[in-house]
């Protein structure tokens, strides 16, 4: 699908990923709207960007504020073409808590990990992840491919294209072990990609996951001092963090390439070769 011209949602566009994404859709001549819950920056997108941007302040877990987003696009553009669902979130969900052992934290080297013994994990704190990265992807899925039927097909058959970004945590090879609820949930993505891919198929709407490794970007400042150095080393190449731009030309890509549909694709420098990091 040609990308001139066509109106794309990106949720969670106000930062890292999200936001590199609608600046490159705009680059190639696209119209955004973004939501995001960062009501602050969101209100600057247009005025930083440019009349082609949107903002709708809309949570992921707030079905009445997705509606009241893709209303307002549909009545601001007449169209949506692509959903990249960008927002997501993720705490510490462990089963059983951990902590990394104060002799190896001293060290500075590799954790070790012991039992916190403070009673069993949170399942508030899984079912906020699982709320926001699976059901709140699903919300937003049902409500773009709505609108998307309503476009004229191209020469394709194409009417739309939706991209969730799962994550490594999804992947059966890598378990840092304190991400119950962001794991399951970005697992729980894939399951959704080919379901839907199956689902929207009639109707000519592609549906694909991007997977990408570890990102310094906003989303893991919480547990970056507790993972971040494990999870740069377990890329085998480049050793360095993601550029968020590396899953935008990805999106883009997806969107132009009209062969590619339930598909999982790994930006991840390779770590997916690893096992674990403990
Ligand atoms: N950074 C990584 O290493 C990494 C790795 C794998 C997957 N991911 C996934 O990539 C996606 C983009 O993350 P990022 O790295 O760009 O992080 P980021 O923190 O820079 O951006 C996430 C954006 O989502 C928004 N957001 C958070 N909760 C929301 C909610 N409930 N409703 C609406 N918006 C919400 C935030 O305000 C922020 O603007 C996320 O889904 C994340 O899980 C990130």
């Amino acid at each position: 699908m040609k990308i001139q011209d066509k109106v794309i949602w990106i949720t969670g566009g106000c930062s890292g990923m999200g936001l590199a994404s609608m600046e490159l859709f705009l680059s190639k001549g696209a119209k955004v709207m973004v939501t995001d819950i960062n009501e602050e920056k969101g209100k600057t997108l247009t005025y930083e960007y440019g009349a082609n941007v949107i903002f709708y302040k809309a949570d992921m877990t707030k079905t009445d504020e997705l509606q009241a987003a893709v209303n307002g696009v549909m009545s601001k553009w007449g169209r949506l073409d692509v959903l990249l669902a960008c927002a997501g979130g993720g705490g510490l969900t462990w089963a059983l808590p951990m902590a990394p052992t104060p002799e190896s934290v001293q060290s500075g080297g590799s954790f070790n990990w012991q039992y916190t013994n403070e009673g069993p994990g949170s399942l508030e704190a899984f079912v906020k992840d699982i709320n926001i990265n699976l059901i709140g992807n699903f919300d937003a899925g049902r409500l773009a491919a709505f609108e998307m039927m309503k476009n004229k097909p191209n020469e394709k058959g194409e009417r739309g294209a939706i991209i969730f970004i799962s994550s490594i945590s999804a992947n059966k090879r890598h378990s840092p072990g304190f991400n119950c609820g962001y794991a399951s949930s970005k697992a729980g993505l894939l399951g959704l990609t080919k379901e839907m891919s199956v689902n929207f198929a009639p109707g000519g709407i592609r549906v694909n996951s991007i997977l990408p490794g570890f990102f310094d970007t906003k989303i893991v400042e919480e547990i970056k001092g507790i993972a971040g150095a494990q999870w740069q080393e377990a890329a085998i190449f480049p050793k360095e963090p993601g550029d968020p731009k590396c899953v935008a030309t990805m999106a883009t890509e997806i969107v132009e390439n009209y062969f590619v549909n339930n598909a999982t694709i790994e930006v991840t420098a390779g770590f997916t070769a690893t096992a674990s990091y403990q």
